[in-house]
């Protein structure tokens, strides 16, 4: 491309993953985009595990291109691919965001703690204070890392991590602290006790698997409940939570609010959440 022509060059980003079909970024990015009376473009990208070391080297030679979102399952295999990393990506041990920086070089970020917490503050119908109490995670996998990472940064002192599979939960506990304390699987109903929230990080609830099984009575009826799995938008957990009262916040939000720093970086404009984004992003 000659200089002569760099003013045609139309800003580019996007999402790679493999599959990325299902992918809602597209319609979230596209979303702000029209809002700003932006020129640029989101695509979905699709990239086999095999091409992701050719098409990360080659993004910074597209002209245009920004930068990517990175979903599953590149995640983790991008990290080493960076030149930086931002602090909460090496603490998750996932790259979420990726900036092409203005000497060509590639920043990694992990946006999804900043989202989770940010749903919550923008969602929690009585707010939600981190200091307040403990707060019950279910799940020990990748989702539930930035929402460790998320909670233990604003503040939360005493987190109960739950999952199938205890020695997953042990490891985390090494590995962020005293603050967490591995929870049994079958003991998770009883450790409700007290908490302050409650988030649900498994895929236990999502269309097509099986339902979370917790019974709700030992939780205090003013935690906060919180299902990140979004599809559908109110799983059973958030619906029983809801009839009995507990303030509930779905997982819509943090997808939305991970978003905001990566279309921030690309298209130089800071976007907002809002009813209409909710619904575009829902009808797709
Ligand atoms: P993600 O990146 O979305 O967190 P993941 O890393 O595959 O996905 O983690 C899935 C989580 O859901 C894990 O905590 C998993 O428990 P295990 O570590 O024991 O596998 C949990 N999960 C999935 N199916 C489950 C089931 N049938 N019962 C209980 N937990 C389940």
């Amino acid at each position: 491309m000659s200089a002569a022509n760099d003013d045609e060059i139309i800003p580019r980003a996007g999402v790679i993953g493999w599959p990325v079909a299902h992918s809602r970024s597209p319609k979230l990015h596209g979303f702000w985009l029209k809002q700003h009376g932006l020129t640029g473009r989101y695509d979905k990208l699709p990239v086999p595990p095999e091409d992701l070391a050719g098409f990360i080297a080659d993004l910074p030679k597209e002209p245009g291109f920004r930068g990517v979102n990175v979903t599953i399952p590149h995640k983790i295999a991008v990290l080493p691919m960076m030149a930086q990393i931002d602090d909460v990506a090496r603490r998750i041990g996932a790259v979420n965001t990726v900036v092409v920086q203005p000497d060509g070089s590639l920043y990694g970020s992990n946006t999804d703690a900043f989202g989770f917490i940010e749903s919550l503050k923008a969602d929690a119908p009585a707010g939600w204070v981190a200091s307040a109490g403990p707060a019950m995670v279910l799940g020990a996998g990748g989702a539930a890392r930035a929402v460790i990472v998320a909670l233990l940064d604003a503040g939360v002192a005493e987190l109960r991590l739950a999952n199938r599979s205890i020695e997953k939960a042990v490891a985390l506990a090494d590995e962020f602290g005293h603050a967490v304390q591995p929870v049994a699987w079958d003991d998770r109903a009883a450790a409700l006790a007290g908490v302050n929230l409650l988030v649900n990080t498994t895929s236990l609830g999502m269309a097509g698997q099986p339902p979370l099984e917790i019974a709700l009575d030992d939780l205090p009826a003013t935690a906060l409940v919180n299902d990140i799995v979004y599809s559908p938008l109110v799983t059973d957990l958030l619906a029983r939570a809801k009839g009995r009262g507990n303030p509930v916040v779905d997982g819509l939000g943090m997808l939305l609010h991970q978003g905001r720093p990566g279309f921030k970086a690309w298209f130089g404009v800071a976007p907002s959440v809002t009813p209409e984004l909710r619904e575009a992003v829902l009808a797709d």
